[in-house]
């Protein structure tokens, strides 16, 4: 199966697809470090400073000039934490799901047939809004806090303001779609009957649709909008692409239609869209040819740039020049392949193929990290790093597990709050889920439970650093090596000259308060002493003569 792949691959790779790139070295020197470090006190230390370190290797130096390497696997690393343990260890960075919040939606699900369909988010407005396929719309209050989810009580259906045609088939499955548009605080929910806007400032349940003049097609299999153009980009298969802008008070204005041929793709059927939003480029994706990339700048007169032909695709996303396409063989296995794309010399490069563990329905591509969604097992991986810089033995990805999981979407808190976390928010068929990601950076941890003295040299690949900065390349072919050699002493040591000075201090005071404390206590006892003495004595009387007394009380009552 794997060679038929490959056989695709090569195949479709016809056009411009670079097979060997050029690779360029950068090397650069971190300033030398002295850690000192206490008996058996953990120190870690991390590359912050750098970013775009992707793996760390770490060796000890030896006074003989000979090398040992102090990189450690997962389970080494964890056997670490009970053994005694001197020197320093390597930590390669990875992705960790923090947190996994679940709303259950089950119980809004009053038809066998119903399900959601399609998620957008109000992040300003701290709200999400989820569609069903019977056209109602819910609202999920996601708390300031973050961490906490609810459902509003309220919800609304919009099925009277378009016109469901009765004349679909059998096979139609309702599927709606909603965008989401900061500028104008908009909701758009879009059908093929026909869509409506919502503003986000109220609940749903108060909110007025207003209906929008919409194409009517036979079927819509994707929605995307550039923020930049303010236009939203509807596929609709052999019907080609609907163009809308978004105006002023955020009504939409259908500005054209383009049919498969128009865009260049004979007997096309466009099954989805995307486009850099800092850039004037749009993507189609053609299920029976692949990826076509178009000039948008002049919406007038929309040129073809290039195309990665791939055949039977089945969705895409994309961060700047990093793509990711799903596709299927000719055995109906999907698979997921990564793709640079340099529009410069109009040439790609498929950096990585993912094919082995899963089935992969959908992609969702976002800065650092790539999300395959599965059909119950999704993962999330690193992206954007050349294959031949990557040490395949270094694991990097993560998994979570969710049924019938749909739909992706970054959760954008960055405005409210500083977080090195992410927030991914996500639709399932029946649920929503808050998942919060956090971004482990590689570290170095050092430990010594007796004295030591030890040379290490830490080299770290980057896809960044100055000195490729200057050269102003931004080629993902280019690696920075970093190196760091530092010395980590551990000692026993009582504390420096400031600490010294502090203990004494500190022994000082609690003399003299404890002198100032008897002298107190003896004045007292003198004046008060025999107060004392005389309360001891009745709580003595008291304890002595208390079955007595007791006695005493209980005749008393019954008289
Ligand atoms: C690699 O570099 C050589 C010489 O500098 C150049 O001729 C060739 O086109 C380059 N290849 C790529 C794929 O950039
Ligand atoms: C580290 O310590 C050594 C001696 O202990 C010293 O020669 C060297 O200058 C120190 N380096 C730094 C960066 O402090
Ligand atoms: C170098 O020193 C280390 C530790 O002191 C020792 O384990 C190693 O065998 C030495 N290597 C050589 C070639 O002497
Ligand atoms: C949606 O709202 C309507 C009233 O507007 C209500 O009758 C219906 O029960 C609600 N549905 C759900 C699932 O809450
Ligand atoms: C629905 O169709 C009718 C008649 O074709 C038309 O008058 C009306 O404006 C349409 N409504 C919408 C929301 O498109
Ligand atoms: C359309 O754009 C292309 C390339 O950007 C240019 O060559 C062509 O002349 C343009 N055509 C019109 C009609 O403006
Ligand atoms: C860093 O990159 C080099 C060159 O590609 C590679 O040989 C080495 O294994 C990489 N190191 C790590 C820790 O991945
Ligand atoms: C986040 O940090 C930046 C600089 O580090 C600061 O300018 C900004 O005000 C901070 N934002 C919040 C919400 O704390
Ligand atoms: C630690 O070892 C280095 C050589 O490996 C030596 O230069 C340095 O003086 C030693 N430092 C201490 C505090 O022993
Ligand atoms: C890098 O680009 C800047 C402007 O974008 C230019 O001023 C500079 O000369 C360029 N440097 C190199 C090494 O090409
Ligand atoms: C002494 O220790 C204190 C705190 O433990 C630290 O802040 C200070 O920098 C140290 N001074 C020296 C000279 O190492």
């Amino acid at each position: 199966m794997i060679i038929l792949i490959i056989f695709q691959l090569l195949y479709s790779g016809q056009n411009t697809k670079v097979s060997q790139p050029n690779i360029t070295l950068y090397s650069e020197v971190i300033p030398p470090s002295n850690y000192s470090n206490k008996l058996r006190q953990t120190k870690q230390f991390g590359y912050s400073n750098y970013p775009g370190v992707f793996a760390i290797s770490l060796k000890e130096i030896f006074e003989n000039n000979t090398e040992q390497s102090a990189d450690l696997n997962d389970l080494e690393i964890e056997e670490k934490q009970f053994g005694t343990y001197s020197g320093c260890y390597s930590i390669q960075r990875k992705i960790e799901i923090e947190f996994n919040l679940q709303l259950q939606l089950e119980q809004i699900i009053t038809q066998p047939w119903m399900h959601f369909t399609d998620l957008a988010t109000a992040d300003n407005k701290f709200k999400a809004y989820l569609v069903r396929n019977d056209y109602s719309i819910f609202q999920v209050d996601i708390s300031t806090g973050l961490g906490q989810i609810e459902l509003n009580s309220k919800n609304q259906s919009f099925k009277d303001y378009i016109n469901i045609s009765n004349i679909v088939d059998q096979f139609y499955v309702p599927h709606p779609y909603l965008i989401d548009d900061e500028g104008s605080n908009k909701i758009y929910a879009i059908t093929e009957f026909g869509g409506v806007s919502f503003s986000t400032d109220e609940n749903i349940g108060d909110v007025q649709m207003e209906s929008e003049e919409m194409q009517q097609r036979k079927q819509i299999y994707n929605v995307h909008k550039n923020s930049r153009a303010q236009l939203i980009v509807v596929a609709c298969g052999s019907e080609g692409i609907d163009l809308y802008e978004i105006q002023s008070k955020g009504k939409l204005k259908h500005k054209k239609q383009l049919l498969p041929e128009q865009l260049g793709i004979e007997d096309g059927i466009i099954i989805d869209v995307d486009s850099n939003d800092d850039e004037t480029k749009l993507y189609l994706l053609d299920s029976e040819s692949g990826l076509y990339i178009y000039d948008i700048s002049d919406l007038n007169n929309i040129t073809q740039i290039m195309s990665v032909l791939l055949p039977n695709t089945k969705t895409f996303d994309h961060y700047l020049n990093t793509f990711f396409l799903v596709a299927k063989t000719n055995t109906q296995l999907y698979y997921a392949v990564e793709i640079f794309i340099d529009y410069e010399i109009k040439s790609y490069y498929y950096n990585n193929l993912y094919i082995d563990e899963m089935i992969i329905n959908d992609v969702n591509v976002f800065e650092h990290y790539a999300v395959l969604i599965g059909d119950d097992g999704h993962k999330i991986i690193y992206h954007s790093i050349y294959n031949q810089f990557i040490n395949q033995a270094i694991k990097q990805h993560t998994y979570f597990q969710e049924d019938n999981l749909i739909k992706i979407k970054e959760y954008d808190f960055s405005k409210f709050y500083n977080s090195s976390s992410r927030i991914l928010i996500g639709l399932a068929k029946h649920a929503f889920k808050y998942i919060e990601i956090s971004f482990q950076d590689p570290k170095i941890t050092c430990l010594s439970d007796q004295v030591a003295n030890k040379s290490y040299i830490a080299t770290l690949n980057s896809t960044q650093c100055s000195n490729k900065k200057e050269h102003n390349d931004s080629s993902p072919y280019s690696l920075c090596q970093l190196t760091h050699s530092f010395v980590y002493q551990s000692e026993f040591k009582p504390g420096n000259k400031s600490t010294y000075a502090q203990y004494t201090l500190t022994l000082y005071a609690l003399v003299v308060g404890l002198i100032w404390l008897i002298i107190v206590i003896c004045y007292l006892y003198k004046k008060w002493g025999y107060k004392l003495e005389f309360l001891k004595w009745r709580k003595q009387k008291l304890i002595v003569t208390q079955p007595f007394n007791q006695d005493l009380e209980l005749q008393n009552q019954n008289n």
